[in-house]
Order: C-alpha cells, then sequence, then structure tokens
C-alpha cells in the first residue's frame, strides 16, 4: 500500500473539506474519523478528487502515514481534542507532526505543546479561518509550533492556503501556542467587524426608516470603496435575503439573540490579563450577551426614549460610512495592540506586518485595509499604535467629524451604538494632552495609600490626607 504525505482526522465539514483541498493539490490524504460512516462517505462522494487512505482504526491511519507523520486533527475545540491527542501520540514516534486545526484556546495549545515536546512529538497549534469554503477553496492558516515543524508542513499549508497577489496567507507564526493565539484575536476582531456592520445597518435603518433591501445597496456601494471586504459583501448577501416562507426580509425573521462559540471572550480575557484595552471587542462581545437576555430586554421595553426626528439621509449614509472606517481601524489597532502585548509576554517574536499579510485572503475578516495594516507595519514594525500611521492617522481626521455626528444622532434618536461610541472614546482618550486618570490615583492613594508618582520629580508619593496633608516620599 502506498503511503499517505498527510492525514485528517475528524471528518466533519471542515475536516472534509480540509482533506478534500489536500487531495486536489496532489498529496495522498489519509483519512479517518471516529465513526467510519464518515470516512467511507468522503470517498465514495469525492474520491475522484485525489489520492485519499481510508482507515477505520486511528492505528491504521497513524500507520498509514509516511515518516516523519504528518497528522491534521479536525475535531471540536475541548477535552475531545485531548482525547484524540492521546491516542495519535501514543501510535506516534520521536519527529512526528501533530496540528491541532481547530480553535483551541492557545493556553491550551501551550499544554499540549510542552507534554508532546517531552515525546519529541512536534504539536503545533493551527488557526484555520474562512469556513467550509475556505477550508476547501483556500484558507488562511496561522500554524505555531517548532521551525522544523514548520519546515515539514509550511511546503503543503502554504500549497492549500488562499493566495493574495501570489503570497500565500499561511506563515509560520511563532512557537508552541502564537498561532492559536492570533486565530483568536483575528476572531475577535470579526466580532468586532461584525458588531460595527451591525450598528451601521441599526442605525441606518431606524434613522431612515431604510429597508434592508435599500441598505443592502448602500453595502454593495461601501464595498466598492476603502470599505472593501469579505464581511461588507456577504452583509448586502443576507440584507438582499427574502424569507420564502413569509415574503418578509429574512434579517426581519431571524431572532435577534446573537450567539458565540467562546473565541471573542477569550480574546478579551486574555486582554485583561496583558492590560490592553481592546474594547471594540470586548463591546461586541457584551453587545452579544445584551442581545441574549429576553427577559431583561422584555422588561426594558417599557423604559421612556426619545422620540425619532428628523435626520438628513445622504448626509448620515455617508458619516456612517466614515464611522465604520474609523471604528474599524481603532478595532484592528487595538487587535495589533494585544498580539504585540502578548509576542512580548510569551516570547513569541510575532511579525505584525506578516500576520495582516495572511488576514489578507481566505479568512473571515479578508479585506483591502490589511493590505494598508502591512505597509504600515512594512514603514514602522515598531509603530506604537496603528492609529498614527500617517494613512490612518490621516483617514481618522477626515472621518472624525462624521464620526462624532453618528454618535450624536445615535444617541439622540436612541440607537445604541456601543461599539461606534466606544471606539470614538478610546481615540479621544489616546489624543488627550492629560486624562483624570491622574484624579483617580489621587483618590487611590486618599483612600488606600496607594501611592503616587508626580508630574515634576522622581520616586512615588503619598499625601497623609487624614492627617496634615502634607507629602512624603513613599
Ligand atoms: C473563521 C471563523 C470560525 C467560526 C467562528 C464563529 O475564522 O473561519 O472565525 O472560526 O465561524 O469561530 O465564532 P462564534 O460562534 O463565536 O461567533
Amino acid at each position: 500500500m502506498d503511503l499517505a504525505d498527510i492525514g485528517v482526522t475528524g471528518l466533519a465539514t471542515m475536516g472534509r473539506n480540509l482533506a478534500r483541498n489536500l487531495a486536489r493539490h496532489g498529496y495522498a490524504v489519509a483519512v479517518h474519523n471516529r465513526s467510519a460512516s464518515r470516512t467511507h462517505a468522503l470517498v465514495r462522494e469525492f474520491g475522484g478528487e485525489g489520492t485519499f487512505v481510508p482507515s477505520e482504526e486511528a492505528a491504521d491511519f497513524v500507520a498509514s502515514l509516511k515518516r516523519p507523520r504528518r497528522a491534521i486533527i479536525m475535531v471540536k475545540a475541548g477535552a475531545g481534542t485531548d482525547a484524540v491527542i492521546d491516542q495519535l501520540a501514543a501510535l506516534m514516534e520521536p519527529g512526528d507532526m501533530i496540528v491541532d486545526g481547530g480553535n483551541a484556546h492557545f493556553e491550551d495549545t501551550r499544554r499540549r505543546e510542552a507534554a508532546l515536546r517531552e515525546r519529541g512529538i512536534h504539536f503545533v497549534g493551527a488557526g484555520i479561518s474562512g469556513g467550509e469554503e475556505g477550508a476547501l477553496l483556500g484558507p488562511s492558516i496561522m500554524p505555531g509550533g517548532s521551525a522544523e515543524s514548520w519546515e515539514a508542513l509550511g511546503p503543503i499549508l502554504q500549497d492549500i492556503a488562499a493566495k493574495v497577489d501570489g503570497v500565500p496567507c499561511a506563515v509560520h507564526v511563532g512557537p508552541d501556542g502564537a498561532g492559536h493565539f492570533v486565530k483568536m484575536v483575528h476572531n475577535g476582531i470579526e466580532y468586532s467587524d461584525m458588531q460595527l456592520i451591525a450598528e451601521s445597518y441599526d442605525l441606518l435603518r431606524q434613522a431612515l426608516g431604510a429597508t434592508p433591501a435599500d441598505l443592502a445597496e448602500v453595502f454593495r456601494g461601501w464595498n466598492r470603496g476603502e470599505l472593501d471586504s469579505y464581511l461588507i459583501e456577504i452583509t448586502a448577501e443576507v440584507l438582499d435575503q427574502v424569507d420564502a416562507a413569509t415574503g418578509r426580509p429574512f434579517v426581519d425573521v431571524v431572532v435577534d439573540r446573537a450567539e458565540q462559540k467562546g473565541t471573542g471572550r477569550w480574546t478579551v480575557q486574555s486582554a485583561l490579563e496583558l492590560g490592553v484595552p481592546v474594547t471594540g471587542i470586548a463591546e461586541a462581545v457584551f453587545a452579544r450577551a445584551l442581545s441574549g437576555h429576553p427577559e431583561q430586554r422584555a422588561a426594558a421595553r417599557s423604559l421612556a426614549g426619545p422620540s425619532l426626528s428628523g435626520v438628513g439621509a445622504e448626509e448620515l449614509v455617508e458619516d456612517v460610512r466614515q464611522a465604520l472606517y474609523a471604528s474599524k481601524i481603532v478595532a484592528y489597532a487595538q487587535g495589533f495592540d494585544q498580539m504585540a502585548a502578548a509576542s512580548r509576554e510569551y516570547g513569541w517574536d510575532l511579525d505584525l506586518g506578516a500576520m495582516a499579510t495572511i488576514w489578507r485572503g481566505g479568512c473571515i475578516i479578508r479585506a483591502k485595509f490589511l493590505d494598508r495594516i502591512r505597509a504600515a507595519y512594512d514603514a514602522d514594525p515598531n509603530l506604537p499604535t496603528l492609529l498614527v500611521d500617517p494613512t490612518f492617522a490621516a483617514a481618522l481626521g477626515v472621518a472624525q467629524e462624521s464620526w462624532r455626528r453618528v454618535v450624536t444622532t445615535a444617541v439622540r434618536i436612541g440607537v445604541p451604538t456601543p461599539g461606534f461610541s466606544s471606539a470614538l472614546a478610546y481615540y479621544d482618550g489616546l489624543r488627550r494632552d492629560r486624562l483624570p486618570a491622574a484624579l483617580v490615583q489621587g483618590l487611590r492613594d486618599y483612600f488606600g495609600a496607594h501611592t503616587y508618582l508626580r508630574v515634576d520629580r522622581e520616586g512615588a508619593f503619598h499625601t497623609d490626607w487624614p492627617g496634615d496633608r502634607a507629602e512624603r516620599p513613599a
């Protein structure tokens, strides 16, 4: 029997499509699934696309791989992943590679990588973005793990990844959990992007009385400019959809409760640990949480709100476009800050420009915009924040008056825009010469003798608040 170049275990939609993508690129692919029916169905339906080597048992699956073995696990992230890793690792030898292509938490990936490294097995936590279609036609791939594993896997992953201007959307992100961390931040930004799009839609619909179909046209127009991106493109598709059963806009028959599998929440949890303000992502996670409290929403419906009053249509559409663009710049700036902070914390040496490069195609947040981010890091790899890159600074300068009008209008007519508002507050916060954090420091010193620094002298100080109010070095 000919041995396979690489294997995929876990043949639900993502795993099946990834296996097909590999086979279509000429690799002999070992395939395995806990229930063998999926394995057989894959070979039956798509066997003609390339060479598949099916196995019903894990031992046969591992035995069907060329050495050093390369096996990709495509199972739902969680405890199940550990079980599959243990099963494969027990059958493998030093030098073999296990790739986890699920949305695992990066700390789990760090733990798994360290444990397998002890046994000489390379563990690669690889973020894979692009959904079912991406897995089949070319995803964006974010692998972590050792340099040796990248040598053996890199050419294959770059082969099956999306390409933009001939450049593959796959790069070695960094050691241990770096790949899954970057995928997590990708998802956090995905949450933020979608929240901002949803706010744009909501505000225009409420303020102008526009129909979803009207707004589909607006988004289609926006997709021809600087907002050109996959999510804007599919927003137009979803808004245009008409429910066959009722004839109503599709978006009006969907329950308005946004679910989440957890990667956005993880991004915010990690950002809290790292001390990086990812307010755009946090607002998006909390907006989903708010949507998921029907009892509070039902009770609150009777609370007083403003009466809608006339808003000029033409200007508002352009203002919202500007607010969306400016808020998006903030969300990405925050996400890139978080990657930079994690890189320092975990010693990953992340190349931020390369992250922008592999997000240009294949993934959910793919957008023209990523080219500009890459250019910003090419011009200055040590940029303190993306906001001050000359291109983005100029765009924010153009957008900011519109942005303020949008937030003001939203507040005036009672439409919640937490994404727009908090992004603007972040922008204004960073711009400030002096922040009221000085007063917070004073209060902390007053009640807890927590001390403070002075603008004009070195060292920490404490004021004797209950006593003579004299200041002493701490
Ligand atoms: C991707 C997507 C993918 C998944 C999200 C959905 O990059 O292909 O991000 O990973 O669709 O995890 O996340 P929520 O269910 O949390 O919205």
